[in-house]
């Protein structure tokens, strides 16, 4: 930590949190980091497993740690450096102060994960302190968090430019996730519904929302039986708020459990 404040820095400095576990998705978001940052700048990926948005203490536990691996993949897209602090160097001593966005957080995953996205606020911006990014890259993967990283920039005045790179998926459809590997065989082959539902959704000329999310849900239902919906909604693209008709940029966004992984996935959908 206390190399990274006396490190000089010339040029755009261009940042991809991650907590390791690296797949292609996080591969995407260095290649536009790098894309980014050009020639003269630096890209910075971070590697911490953030035990503050963790709700669940046995999934913190099991989350996969490949930092030999990870460290090849960055190597492989020319990360100029890697941040992998430990616990007690961003969580040591007593610690009274965290970051709470009030709004967006109470849609979607905010409304079932207590406090997950309080843990986020908190971490992303002492990695922004830390780091002192020009620029950071997230995945609309997890679009609900790049909606609230923005809103957090924007409050909280950081100098920061936040982009939103593309969704990497498996051939059949599937979001990468490093969540993925815990699927069983049988569960594994009814996920592509999931992108499906959404595809579906998303090219229909159905502009009432309810009617959109009932399509949606019949054939998650009817092709993903072994899944359960947690939720699947139509929302506000910036606000995260549900909306009754397709009248302004809007997304449409998953979140299902099968048995115990729960997996999200979105699609953006626009009014023509
Ligand atoms: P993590 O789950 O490791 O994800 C790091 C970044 O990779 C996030 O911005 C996420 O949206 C993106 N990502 C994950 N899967 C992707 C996919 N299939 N396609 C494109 N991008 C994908 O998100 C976190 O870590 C943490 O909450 C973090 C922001 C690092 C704070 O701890």
């Amino acid at each position: 930590m206390n190399e990274m404040a006396r490190w000089s820095r010339t040029g755009d400095i261009v940042l991809v949190p991650t907590m390791g576990a690296l797949h292609e998705g996080h591969r995407e978001l260095m290649k536009t980091g790098k894309a980014l940052a050009k020639k003269e700048g630096t890209l910075i990926v971070s590697i911490y497993v953030n035990p503050t948005q963790f709700n669940d203490k046995e999934d913190l536990k099991s989350y996969p740690k490949t930092f030999k691996k990870d460290y090849e993949l960055c190597r492989e897209e020319g990360v100029d450096l890697i941040f992998y602090p430990s616990d007690s160097e961003m969580y040591s001593g007593r610690k009274s102060v965290s970051v709470t966005e009030k709004k967006l957080t109470q849609h979607l995953c905010g409304a079932t994960r207590q406090g997950h996205f309080d843990g986020v606020c908190t971490v992303v911006t002492k990695l922004f302190n830390i780091i002192k990014p020009t620029t950071a890259v997230f995945g609309k993967k997890d679009y609900q968090q790049l909606a609230i990283i923005k809103q957090l920039v924007s409050d909280l005045n950081f100098p920061i430019e936040i982009i939103g790179a593309k969704t990497v998926r498996e051939q059949d459809g599937l979001a990468i996730s490093s969540r993925n590997r815990f699927l069983s065989t049988k569960e594994r082959k009814q996920c592509p519904a999931i992108h499906e539902a959404l595809v579906a959704m998303a090219l229909s000329t159905e502009k009432q929302c309810p009617e959109l999310i009932a399509l949606g849900k019949s054939i998650i239902e009817s092709k993903a039986p072994l899944s359960g919906i947690d939720y699947l909604e139509i929302v506000d693209r910036q606000t995260m708020e549900p909306i009754q008709t397709i009248d302004r940029p809007a997304l449409a966004a998953v979140a299902i459990i099968l048995s115990n992984t729960r997996l999200i996935d979105n699609i953006e959908i626009d009014s023509l």
